[in-house]
């Protein structure tokens, strides 16, 4: 029988005190792209992972072409049809990129897993999805994009009716997004029903057939996307509308240096940076995709041996090679992916927060003054505008916060210098309002930042210039106030 719909039925979820959910429903009709929207905490994951059979909703019901699917069970899930391919990453680092496309769905020659035959329909999937990935390879190592190709590779091999997203364009350069979401539509011509969720309103646009709007934990509205425009659903999803995304650039320029890169060397792929970033300036460090961009964070950072060149902070030679070093130094760092590189899943949010400064700041000998970690490191939360319980584990708190939950940990640390790495990855758009203000006013206090992101429009709207790097070096520079986005690319292209 051909697939319909997949309906869910005033479903609700709670999670201890939390309310996630309050009598959802909502109906995902084959043949489109349903986009779900909502502020970081507004329930999506939750909802998602109800239908897919993760979690077991306390109420309501879903059901595939009328009929029931079990509740909190992902093999029922899967057998009428439905994936997910989540938020976070989840793939086994160790397995090849075919194992992992494969997994649990080995093909199977008189019992023995066929590799040659798993290969080639992982190779098949990829090939769709335009990604070209050594499936023998294994996972750990890839560069995050590629990683994301290889969950949504998995979730095309083994949806039949029902394909869940859940953010998956977040860690994607924007050509990577593009290509993922012509696939989307094609999908759905084919019949299948696509549950789609992105902060990137201009993809829900782009992409979606209908809108479904989730706040607190409730739908607000849903409707078809002819119907909506982005400013209306930014209005549905916050309750008022956004004045300015971006915050005003800096007022004074040629402040003095706080940090001097000078012949900044790691092979492969860095291989000669210059760059200096002055008080109170946000300066934008923007390359295609593996041009170094995010090896130079790194190893400003102390995550990735220098090979050669010198980075000064404030005048004094700074010692590359350590994070925890670097931060004490002042030179803060959130990576791109908060999974794998920043946080302590399991550990509370107030002490990720605290992590790297409380031997430091809040211990004496073996004790750890926990009031007063709570006090400043709560302090740093509600200004960077954490929303959530911070004293259960992190990995409790939605996508957005936990992204939130980075940038505290280096307003706690003081940090003179801010590496940001896609500082706004999956974070909602009144939250990355916040998050550009935020940025803003601690550079306004003296302090720097340097910002890599893969969308030129959040560095032209957020920094006061951007640098562009190509195959390991700086290729030149623009003014963010006054330059377009196609200069920033022919820069990034040019041989
Ligand atoms: N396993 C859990 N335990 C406790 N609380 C949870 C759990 N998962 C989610 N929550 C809470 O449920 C609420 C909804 O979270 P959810 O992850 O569904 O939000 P979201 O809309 O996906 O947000 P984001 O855009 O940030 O990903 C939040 O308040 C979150 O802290
Ligand atoms: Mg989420």
């Amino acid at each position: 029988m051909t697939f319909r719909s997949l309906t869910v039925d005033h479903v609700s979820k709670a999670f201890g005190a939390t309310r996630a959910l309050s009598d959802v429903s909502f109906t995902l009709r084959a043949g489109a792209v349903h986009g779900l929207v909502g502020e970081n905490g507004a329930g999506k994951s939750t909802l998602l992972k109800i239908i897919s059979g993760v979690y077991r909703a306390d109420s309501g019901t879903v059901a595939v072409d009328g009929t029931a699917v079990t509740p909190g069970s992902m093999t029922a899930a899967e057998a009428a049809g439905i994936q997910i391919v989540h938020q976070e990453l989840a793939l086994f680092p160790h397995l090849t990129v075919a194992q992992n496309i494969c997994a649990g769905r080995a093909p199977r020659k008189q019992g023995w897993v066929s590799v040659s035959e798993m290969e080639r329909r992982a190779r098949a999937a990829l090939a769709r999805l335009g990604a070209d990935i050594d499936v023998r390879r294994r996972v750990e190592g890839l560069p995050t994009a590629d990683q994301q190709f290889v969950e949504l590779a998995r979730g095309l091999v083994r949806s039949s009716n029902v394909l869940i997203l859940d953010e998956p364009t977040a860690a994607l350069p924007p050509e990577d997004a593009r290509r993922l979401l012509a696939v989307l539509r094609e999908l759905a011509a084919g019949g299948m029903g696509i549950a789609f969720v992105s902060h990137r309103l201009d993809e829900v646009m782009a992409v979606t057939d209908e809108v479904t709007v989730l706040k607190d934990g409730a739908v607000n509205s849903s409707a078809p996307t002819e119907q909506l425009s982005p400013e209306r659903i930014v209005s549905l999803m916050v309750g008022r509308e956004l004045a300015d995304l971006f915050p005003p650039k800096a007022a004074e320029t040629g402040r003095p240096a706080v940090l001097s890169v000078q012949g900044l060397v790691a092979p492969p792929l860095v291989r000669g940076v210059d760059v200096e970033l002055h008080e109170g300036e946000i300066v934008g460090l923007y390359g295609l995709e593996g041009s170094g961009q995010d090896e130079v964070l790194r190893c400003l950072a102390g995550d990735l041996p220098v090979a050669g060149g010198r980075v000064s902070l404030r005048g004094r030679r700074l010692r590359t090679g350590r994070v925890g070093r670097a931060l004490r130094a002042g030179v803060g760092f959130v990576p791109p992916d908060r999974k794998h590189d920043g946080l302590l899943l399991e550990a509370s949010g107030i002490q990720n927060i605290s992590l790297p400064v409380v031997r430091r700041r809040f211990s004496s000998g073996w004790w750890v003054r926990s009031r007063a970690e709570h006090r400043d490191a709560a302090a740093a939360a509600a200004e960077a505008g954490v929303r959530g319980n911070l004293d259960r584990p992190v990995v409790t708190l939605s996508g957005g916060n936990q992204q939130k939950v980075l940038l505290s940990r280096l307003l706690l640390a003081r940090a003179d210098v801010l590496l940001l790495n896609q500082p706004t990855r999956g974070v909602d758009v009144g939250a990355k309002a916040e998050i550009y203000r935020l940025i803003r006013s601690v550079c306004d206090s003296g302090r720097t930042a340097l910002v890599v992101s893969p969308e030129i429009t959040e560095l032209l709207g957020l920094c006061d210039r951007i640098v562009v790097i190509g195959a390991g070096s700086i290729r030149g520079e623009v003014d963010a106030g006054s330059a377009t986005e196609e200069q920033v690319l022919a820069l990034a292209v040019a041989s």
